[in-house]
């Protein structure tokens, strides 16, 4: 297969970003270009990259199951994408294994699963992590968390001090490579170098951070290296869902699978199993190979790009964002605001006071044509954390709820950057946030199609869009 392309760079890639140009409804019947400022919910797609799935389609067929040529072409294929995103993230090929699974959740559950936690196991985590990175380990272990100071970062010294007091019982240290609520970067290094020290496994949440900066697994035997790294395609431009799992290849050569089925065995009767190795251990059912090419393609997309040129255009975002964004009285920034700080993504959240968040998300989609997120973005204790909301305060928040004097959580407003964002959608949006600012919230709270439940207006023309794909 030739599978031929332009090369792409940071300059030419927003062009090449599918549904960059797309209209969408807003207020006054009119159609306005769409800003997608939510990138760390889930990216757009790369022109190359579907153009490179479409190419490929002609010659898919069954993985490592059958003998005819696309069978062949298709093994070689996926067979081939495990190397090149072990070569993309620096893994070592004699202490690393890289497993496609669906999305980070699930390559962290897999972990969760298959590490064999007895009881009276620790895991050390952070306070900063979404629910993905936290949920899985309370099934399995007692979970400590490490604290953040009030701008959201983490509190190093709190992560020295649990991990040297509970080394002993401590058998997984897990840490997002940066937070989807504040954009916080951990020193995923040096906290591996820590956990080493105890002869205990790092494992890095890379959902957010692996579109965004460089990640390097490196060799066992470096100090600083990674032992756990689980990513999502959706969020690296390659949403054909395949997530991928990379780990320790010991781990996953002991005990069951978590789903068992075709492709994970070496022999079978009818009374019992034989395990084949890892990877295919812990694949099973038919891979998503589609996804793989997708998720294959999209990084080599982002080599081309560069990912120091990647992190520097974010940074300039960022820094441009924070800048304007601060000028708006009653804004609140959480998170770092110091320019030209090399520990944040161009993820941020904001409250703009006297305005519910849900409100201001609705508007800006109703309004600017602006898609952002609102509310704790599956990270609630961290948002408890940085509203300052104690015991007491959550207690009266879970009676509000269940007797429905409220009907959502207190939370913030996200805004988050990709590579292909541009400083006119800042300016849209800071200007939308004017617009909204200009009147009480009882005015929009009249005056929006607001559904509080949905914490989004309906457009009217909504309908029709579900119709078009057959949802209605
Ligand atoms: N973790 C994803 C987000 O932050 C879902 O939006």
């Amino acid at each position: 297969m030739p599978l031929l392309r332009r090369r792409v760079s940071l300059s030419t890639i927003r062009q090449q970003v599918i549904g960059i140009n797309q209209k969408v409804p807003i207020y006054n019947g009119r159609y306005v270009r769409y800003i997608n400022l939510d990138n760390a919910a889930t990216t757009p797609t790369l022109r190359p990259v579907l153009d490179r799935v479409l190419e490929f389609l002609p010659w898919y067929s069954g993985v490592h199951r059958g003998s005819g040529y696309k069978s062949l072409v298709s093994t070689a294929v996926y067979d081939q994408a495990r190397v090149r995103i072990a070569r993309f993230f620096n893994a070592d090929p004699d202490y690393h294994v890289v497993i496609f699974c669906k999305n980070t959740t699930e390559a962290i559950n897999l972990v969760a699963a298959r590490m064999q936690f007895q009881p009276g196991d620790m895991v050390l985590t952070t306070l900063m992590e979404h629910h993905s990175n936290d949920l899985p380990w309370r099934r399995v272990a007692r979970v400590i968390r490490a604290d953040v100071q009030a701008d959201g970062s983490l509190d190093e010294e709190d992560f020295e001090k649990k991990l040297s007091l509970y080394h002993r019982r401590i058998k997984l240290v897990t840490v997002s490579g940066a937070s989807n609520v504040t954009g916080w970067i951990n020193n995923i290094y040096k906290l591996a170098a820590l956990a080493h020290g105890y002869n205990i496994p790092i494992l890095v949440d890379g959902a957010q951070l692996a579109a965004h900066r460089a990640i390097n697994l490196s060799t066992a035997d470096d100090p600083c290296h990674i032992d756990f790294l689980a990513i999502s395609g959706h969020k690296l431009y390659a949403p054909f869902g395949t997530g991928v799992l990379i780990g320790p290849r010991r781990i996953f050569e002991q005990g069951s699978p978590e789903i068992v089925g075709g492709g994970t065995v070496n022999l079978v009767t009818p009374r019992g199993v034989e395990w084949t190795q890892p990877p295919a251990r812990d694949e099973a059912g038919s891979p998503n190979l589609i996804g793989v090419v997708a998720l294959a393609t999209a990084l080599e997309i982002l080599s081309e790009v560069n990912m120091d040129n990647v992190a520097a255009h974010e940074q300039s975002l960022t820094d441009y964002a924070v800048d304007t964004l601060s000028r708006i009285p009653g804004l609140k920034l959480y998170g770092s605001t110091k320019p030209g700080d090399k520990n944040r993504l161009g993820v941020m959240s904001f409250s703009l006071e006297g305005y519910e968040h849900g409100l201001v998300a609705a508007h800006l989609a109703f309004y600017g044509g602006i898609g952002v997120r609102s509310g704790c973005f599956c990270a609630q204790p961290y948002i408890q954390r940085l509203l300052g909301l104690d015991e007491k305060d959550i207690a009266r928040l879970r009676h509000s709820l269940a007797t429905g004097t409220i009907k959502q959580l207190p939370g913030l407003v996200r805004i988050s950057f990709g590579l292909y964002n541009d400083y006119g959608e800042i300016d849209r949006l800071a200007k939308t946030l004017e617009l909204i600012r200009s009147r009480p919230p009882e005015y929009w709270l009249n005056y929006l199609p607001w559904n509080a439940e949905f914490k989004s207006y309906i457009p009217e023309n909504l309908a029709s869009h579900l119709r078009l794909l057959s949802l209605s």
